[in-house]
């Protein structure tokens, strides 16, 4: 690979500039390209594994608007502290604006009528510096399980359903697709209603509460105690049969406990309380994603939007994933999903359909639907689902390797 070789991502909605943006970024022999057609806020936390895994971050802003200086604000935050994050704005930035991007964590503010040649100056003297940060960071980096936490937009609509059965899906061998299983655990952080152990048959398990009353201490002993193996590979931590008060947790221990069930899974799948308690900080801190559960009633669609604002203010780099349950994805969308995406400034990717009665008899059986309808239209929009997330999440491993291996 060429010394001077870059990897940049370019984040720009689709436009005349952003166009002949990319267009001259991808003319540059020694510039490998990914493109992003958003604003950094519709990113959605995106941007701190994209910062993590290329040499460059160049994004188009129109002008020092405050959504994406709360955007870079949060970028900077969370990424590597040697990501270089350039923006490309207007020639007729002011130099105000241009001091607001800066201030807010902006490497470089370059007006989008530089020459060709001009913009591959900026980029090389920027990707050097980018490299002689990054060896030591890579060095340190520990491999870790996924975390992918659930969380629902109101009572009752299926967000236990949806996190053990993803479990179930990320933790089976697929033999079309020739993938081995994972190692999976899911975990029933709903300590007052939790409903894993019942979905699945499972007893509950007194292990949270020791958590709680022995400092928060978790060695193999405890781990081994808590486990439960429900099928090949899915191992299940179960909520205690009395409801525990939310604030028995601290937030260390939380952390603690997620870090250690890292360590010993590839995924770790995490049912959250309804309640905003004080120990979810660090869930979501660790979360790779968050998959929150909703439908498009309206109250349902408020509810998510306040949530999203609210997990997003202690993560400000989070990933969420809304998933609309008891709807099929339409042919087309009606207006009011339009409208319900607008709200959550997300398009709706992730539709699982009504599906009643092989939603009852799993319970009933209490077993994962895999097992008992693996081709109900539930079961597959779930695998889907599943897929599509180890997708995504081995993607921006395998980029962050490769990366590594380079520098
Ligand atoms: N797509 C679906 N089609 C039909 N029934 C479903 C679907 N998803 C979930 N259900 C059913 O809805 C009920 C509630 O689901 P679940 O317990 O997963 O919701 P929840 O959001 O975790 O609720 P809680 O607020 O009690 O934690 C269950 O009986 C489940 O089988
Ligand atoms: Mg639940």
């Amino acid at each position: 690979m060429a010394e001077d070789f870059k990897s940049v991502v370019l984040i720009a909605t689709p436009g005349e500039q952003a166009d002949r943006l990319g267009e001259t970024l991808r003319e540059l022999p020694s510039v490998s390209l990914e493109e992003h057609k958003a604003t950094l806020t519709e990113m959605n936390g995106q941007a701190v594994k994209l910062a993590g895994a290329h040499d460059l971050v160049v994004f188009r802003t129109d002008h020092a608007r405050e959504r994406d200086l709360a955007a870079i604000r949060a970028l900077r935050a969370q990424a590597d502290p040697a990501a270089v994050i350039l923006a490309i704005t207007p020639a007729d930035t002011s130099l105000a604006e241009a001091g607001e991007l800066t201030r807010a964590g902006v490497d470089d503010v370059l007006p989008d009528t530089l020459t060709r040649d001009e913009l591959e100056t900026r980029l090389t003297h920027w990707a050097k510096s980018a490299r002689a940060t990054s060896i030591e960071v890579s060095e340190t980096a520990q491999s870790l399980g996924k975390l992918i936490s659930v969380a629902q937009a109101r009572g009752g609509i299926g967000a236990t359903t949806l996190a053990a059965n993803l479990a179930d899906q990320i933790a089976r061998p697929s033999r079309r697709r020739k993938a081995p299983g994972n190692r999976v655990v899911l975990v029933d952080l709903d300590l007052q209603f939790g409903g894993v152990g019942s979905f699945l048959d499972l007893e509950p398990n007194e292990a949270l509460f020791q958590l709680a009353s022995n400092g928060g201490k978790i060695d193999g002993t405890w781990l081994d105690a808590a486990l439960v193996e429900k099928t090949p590979g899915l191992f299940v931590l179960t909520a205690p049969a009395r409801p525990m008060p939310l604030d028995a947790l601290t937030r260390d221990q939380v952390d603690r406990l997620m870090g250690a069930l890292r360590r010993r899974f590839d995924y770790v799948v995490v049912d959250l309380p309804r309640a905003l308690v004080e120990w979810l900080a660090p869930v979501l801190k660790q979360s790779d994603r968050m998959l929150l559960v909703t439908d498009t009633a309206v109250p349902s669609i408020h509810q998510a939007r306040r949530l999203i604002d609210s997990f997003t203010e202690d993560n400000l780099g989070l990933s969420i994933n809304v998933v609309i349950n008891h709807e099929k994805k339409p042919m087309i969308r009606g207006r009011h999903h339009t409208e319900a995406s607008k709200v959550l400034e997300r398009t709706f990717d992730s539709w699982i359909p009504h599906d009643p009665k092989p939603a009852r008899e799993a319970v009933d059986r209490g077993v994962p639907l895999s097992s008992i309808a693996a081709r109900a239209p539930m079961t597959r929009a779930i695998r889907a689902l599943a897929q599509q997330l180890v997708a995504d999440l081995d993607r921006s491993d395998q980029v962050a390797a490769t990366d590594t291996k380079y520098h």
